[in-house]
């Protein structure tokens, strides 16, 4: 038992690195608890405050799509209520056992364990249960052991980035948590650990990856360089059924051709000089699992027809061998070039175009994903980062903020992710504009500010600024305009001159 349970919670330390899905996330828990302790069925209950009711969020329950309990009724609803661990071996026999259940389902109970879920701060979050032993009754050490697995699983759940979706909040920016702030809603919807999105453009995007990834469908990243590509590939791979199998990715820009063949499809022994053993490619270690292809524009014709290969008949050979290998593997191809124009000067076939584009999964560049995006991902970003080096962050400056929300990010989110592990290595428990590394005087940032807004019609405010961003952004391209002229731009501004000037200072745009 010993043994188990510290491989479970291994397997539990896993998830955290992975890019799955909050339904997901909490599914894997509750089958790795059912295994450990040889339970027929289980559920996770999360607590739903706005309505006083616990939902099953991930279940054995093939019957049905979702049981809501009331906290006052029910084994669930007692351990929610009181927080105690209770231990049933006659569950149809106990007073607070809600029989409506097992007649919704036709399921027969006999034996029941169910224990709390706690956060750090010991609010209750949900429960999770487990019917029917297999050994016919849980006993006490399983009480026990369901009670610590619970705590445990608890605590890898609140280092994960789906804390917020499954009701474990804590958050740095002021105001990037709005939307969970309202309600506490209980869809676990479209979330994904590690990614943070929830404006329209990202929302699009998920939405997609949720409906492609349990397929073997060959997928095409596009977006412009450190738009989330990458990231996206993981997830297209963790959310699969391939998610146990390996997921292999090959950078087909950074080695010559030679090179890259024999890295994807390897070598047979004596294939040339200084091969004196075969050598098996990254197709074959993707074996059961998803060969990722970043940067698929730049691959050279050669090249081009072997992949072309590959993808139609999941077909290769190594290098200098005769055989015809099977691969089983999902590939995920990624690029940030424009490969329509690629296929028109005939650099790019156009067979292996078609053949990659079936789905095609867009990334939005930053610049249009909306200010709620951006201050959660600058919390997420500072969060990891204060993590990694130790450091304290209590505070992002409302300057800092509307310096970041203002600039045009061309590098997107890596940018904006180097951008901030700079700042909280230079600050002092605070993010102000000053450790931020990004200009901060002279023309590159006013146009590149403004950058941010030319591929937009002036009239949409894709990135939903605010109305001190809009202020600060507008005053910044006018001080350009006027080669910083101050009285200038305060006549056009219709305000005084001093009033500017505070203004100037206020927004970090001296
Ligand atoms: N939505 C997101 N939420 C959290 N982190 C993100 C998000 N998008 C990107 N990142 C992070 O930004 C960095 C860049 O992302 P990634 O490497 O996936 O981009 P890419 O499009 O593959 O870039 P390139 O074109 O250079 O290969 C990574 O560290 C990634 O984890
Ligand atoms: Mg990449």
């Amino acid at each position: 038992m010993a043994d188990n349970r510290h491989l479970l919670l291994l397997s539990l330390g896993e998830l955290i690195t992975q890019e799955i899905s909050a339904a997901q996330l909490v599914e894997r828990i509750v089958d790795l608890v059912v295994k450990l302790l040889e339970a027929d069925r289980g559920t996770i209950y999360l607590l739903d405050e706005g309505h006083g009711e616990l939902v099953s969020v991930a279940a054995h329950l093939p019957e049905i799509d979702e049981l809501r309990v009331p906290l006052s009724e029910g084994v669930a609803g007692h351990v929610a209520s009181t927080g105690e661990v209770v231990n049933l071996p006659s569950a149809r026999h106990d007073a607070r056992f809600w029989e409506a259940i097992d007649q919704r389902t036709g399921y027969q109970t006999e034996s029941m364990l169910a224990a709390p879920l706690w956060d750090a701060r010991r609010r209750l979050i949900g429960v999770v249960q487990l019917l029917n032993s297999k050994r016919g009754r849980f006993s006490e050490a399983d009480a026990a052991t369901l009670a610590d697995v619970a705590e445990q699983a608890a605590a890898l759940i609140e280092q994960t980035t789906l804390r917020h979706e499954l009701g474990w909040a804590s958050t740095l920016v002021e105001g990037s948590e709005e939307l969970a702030d309202e309600a506490p809603q209980l869809v676990l919807g479209e979330s994904f650990n590690r990614i943070v999105g929830q404006g329209p453009a990202m929302r699009g995007v998920l939405r997609d990856v949720q409906r492609v990834a349990p397929t073997d469908a060959t997928v095409l990243l596009r977006g412009e360089s450190g738009t989330g590509k990458s990231l996206i590939a993981r997830a297209l791979h963790y959310n699969s059924p391939r998610r146990d199998g390996p997921f292999v990715a090959v950078d087909c820009t950074t080695l010559p051709e030679t090179l890259i063949e024999n890295e994807l499809f390897g070598h047979e022994k004596g294939a040339y000089t200084g091969a004196d053993a075969t050598k098996r490619g990254r197709v074959e270690l993707a074996d059961g699992g998803t060969l990722f292809l970043d940067e698929i524009g730049d691959l050279s014709p050669v090249l081009q027809a072997k992949l072309l290969n590959l993808l139609q008949e999941k077909t290769f050979r190594r290098v200098g061998g005769n055989d015809l290998l099977r691969a089983d593997i999902r590939i995920l191809a990624a690029t940030n070039r424009d490969l329509e124009a690629s296929v028109e000067e005939g650099h790019f076939r156009e067979d292996l175009y078609y053949r990659l584009r079936v789905v095609q999964i867009e990334m939005p560049p930053l610049r249009q994903r909306g200010r709620q995006d951006l201050m959660q991902l600058v919390d997420h970003f500072v969060e990891a980062a204060a993590k990694r080096h130790g450091r304290r962050v209590d505070r992002i400056t409302e300057e800092a903020m509307a310096m970041l929300l203002g600039y045009g990010w061309p590098g997107n989110v890596r940018e904006l992710e180097n951008c901030l592990e700079s700042a909280v290595i230079f600050s002092d428990g605070e993010i102000s504009p000053s450790t931020l590394p990004l200009p901060q005087q002279g023309r590159t940032r006013k146009i590149r500010a403004l950058g941010s807004q030319t591929d937009a019609p002036p009239d949409r405010f894709v990135d939903e600024p605010s109305l001190a961003e809009l202020e600060a952004r507008y005053i910044a391209w006018l001080l350009g305009e006027y080669d910083g002229n101050r009285s200038a731009c305060a006549r056009v501004l219709g305000i005084g001159r001093n009033t500017l000037l505070r203004k100037i200072r206020e927004y970090g745009l001296e």
